[in-house]
């Protein structure tokens, strides 16, 4: 009782990481004997950091005999097993072993903490979680233009699965296009006349995260068009290198006209004719 209540008086000063951890633990879902499946109805500690016997035995040696999460040298996977046995059946965890996080050597508690009981037991809210490993990410996220997901409007969790998708690189839909229709339907048409890259792959013209160019485009214009288009097929619009529509030297006859001042229609058009062919409106 002595101790409970020094242990309650330490834990009333804040800042205390041991007291945050028995506090956090009480509270977590693990915990709750409300929960039927919880690891408090089956076998509490144990469930998670099996059995604890030679712990006991050898006077609570750090490690000894139990699974310490990554902190014992290559008991990471029989800690991931441990989590498995009871979430391996749930539709959030069906895609785990097919998913790059797992090929990887990213096990769950990299992201979660069972002893706190923030949200859905992370360790941190997103997406800073997902840059402490991808700093790349937040460099591009960054960028000009960019998906608002530091203005907190989309999250990496919209368009990813951490914990593995069916399709390529962690993306929640079949296609890449797929997922951007979630949100940009308008984009998927019908058209009567589509424009074939459009159709392929966004990403044929856009970056995912961020890009310097405006509108997410991956190359600025117009040599994002002349990868594909030559130049020459063009109506009476000659131009060099030296002599592009936004070049610094002024062109002939289209000083600082972008492609898409007359091809507005890009994503695809129902214009009638030749007009709507040529996505000039
Ligand atoms: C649902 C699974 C689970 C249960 C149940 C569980 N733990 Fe843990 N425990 C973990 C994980 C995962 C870690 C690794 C640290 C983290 O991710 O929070 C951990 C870490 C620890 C640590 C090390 C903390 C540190 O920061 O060094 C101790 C001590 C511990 N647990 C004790 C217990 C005790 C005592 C119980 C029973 C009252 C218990 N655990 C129940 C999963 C569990
Ligand atoms: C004994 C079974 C059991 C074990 C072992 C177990 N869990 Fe759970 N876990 C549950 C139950 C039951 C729930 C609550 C219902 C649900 O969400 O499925 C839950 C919920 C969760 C949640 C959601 C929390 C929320 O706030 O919604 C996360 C995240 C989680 N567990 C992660 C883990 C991790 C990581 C491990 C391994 C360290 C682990 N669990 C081990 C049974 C278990
Ligand atoms: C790369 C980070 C990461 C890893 C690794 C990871 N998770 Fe998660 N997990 C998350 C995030 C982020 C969420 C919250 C998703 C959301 O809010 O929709 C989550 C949510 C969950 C939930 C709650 C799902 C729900 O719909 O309520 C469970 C259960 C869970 N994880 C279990 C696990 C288990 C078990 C493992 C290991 C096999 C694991 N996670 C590995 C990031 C991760
Ligand atoms: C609007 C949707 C969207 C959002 C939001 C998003 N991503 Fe992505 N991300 C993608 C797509 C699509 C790809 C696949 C690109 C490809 O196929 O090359 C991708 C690829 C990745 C890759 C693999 C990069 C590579 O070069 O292979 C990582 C890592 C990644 N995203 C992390 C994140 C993180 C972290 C966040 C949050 C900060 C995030 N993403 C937010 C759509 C998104
Ligand atoms: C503990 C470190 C760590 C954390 C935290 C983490 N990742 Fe990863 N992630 C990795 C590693 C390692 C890889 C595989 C190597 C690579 O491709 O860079 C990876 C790969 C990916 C990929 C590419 C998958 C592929 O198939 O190529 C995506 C997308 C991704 N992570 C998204 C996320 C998101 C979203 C979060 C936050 C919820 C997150 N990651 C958190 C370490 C992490
Ligand atoms: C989860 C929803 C969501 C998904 C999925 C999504 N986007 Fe977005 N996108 C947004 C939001 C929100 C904005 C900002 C709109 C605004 O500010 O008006 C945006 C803006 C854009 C912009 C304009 C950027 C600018 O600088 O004005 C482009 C281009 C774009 N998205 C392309 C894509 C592509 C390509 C994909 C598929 C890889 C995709 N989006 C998937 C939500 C999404
Ligand atoms: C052939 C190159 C190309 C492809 C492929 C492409 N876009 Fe675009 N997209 C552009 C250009 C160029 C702009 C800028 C238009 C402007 O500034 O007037 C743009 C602008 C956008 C915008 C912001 C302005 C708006 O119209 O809402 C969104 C959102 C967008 N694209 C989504 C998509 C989606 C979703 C896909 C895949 C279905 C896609 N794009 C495929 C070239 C392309
Ligand atoms: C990845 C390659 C690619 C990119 C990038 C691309 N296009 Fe296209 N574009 C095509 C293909 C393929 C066609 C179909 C040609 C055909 O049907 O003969 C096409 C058709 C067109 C047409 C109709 C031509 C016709 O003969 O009917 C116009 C106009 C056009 N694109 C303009 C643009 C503009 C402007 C951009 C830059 C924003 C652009 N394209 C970027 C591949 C591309
Ligand atoms: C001043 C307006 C204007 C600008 C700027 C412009 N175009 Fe055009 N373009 C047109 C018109 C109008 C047509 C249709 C001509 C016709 O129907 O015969 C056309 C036709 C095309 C065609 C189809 C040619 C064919 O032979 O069928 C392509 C491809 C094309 N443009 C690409 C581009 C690209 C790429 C750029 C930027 C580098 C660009 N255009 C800039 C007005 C413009």
């Amino acid at each position: 009782m002595i101790f409970l209540n020094r242990r309650l008086k330490i834990c009333s000063t804040p800042s205390v990481s041991p007291c945050d951890f028995l506090r956090g633990r009480q509270k977590s879902i693990h915990a709750k004997k409300a929960i039927p499946g919880s690891s408090a109805n089956k076998g509490g500690c144990e469930t998670c950091h099996g059995p604890g016997s030679i712990h006991v035995d050898k006077g609570g040696e750090k490690g000894a005999g139990i699974i310490a999460f990554g902190k014992k040298k290559g008991d990471a996977k029989a800690g991931d097993a441990k989590c498995l046995s009871c979430h391996e059946a749930s539709s959030t965890l069906s895609f785990w072993k097919m998913g790059k996080h797992k090929s990887a050597g990213v096990s769950c508690d990299s992201c979660h903490t069972v002893h706190q009981s923030g949200k859905k037991n992370l360790k941190m809210s997103e997406p800073d979680l997902c840059y402490t490993c991808h700093k790349d990410i937040r460099a591009q996220v960054n960028k000009r233009s960019h998906h608002p997901i530091k203005e907190g409007k989309v999250s990496c969790n919209d368009c990813h699965d951490p914990h593995g998708t069916f399709g390529k690189k962690l993306v929640k839909a079949d296609t890449t296009n797929e997922l951007c229709y979630k949100c940009h339907s308008e984009k998927r048409g019908p058209y009567m006349f589509e424009h074939p890259p459009v159709e392929e792959n966004c990403l044929n013209c856009h970056t995912a995260h961020g890009s310097n160019q405006a509108k997410l485009l991956s190359r600025k214009t117009p040599q994002l068009c002349q990868a594909c288009h030559d130049w020459t097929r063009h109506p009476g619009a000659p131009y060099t290198s030296f002599e592009t529509f936004r070049g610094a030297t002024p062109s002939k006859q289209l000083t600082a006209r972008d492609c898409m001042n007359c091809h507005s229609t890009i994503h695809g058009s129902n214009g009638p004719s030749t007009r709507g062919l040529r996505f000039v409106r």
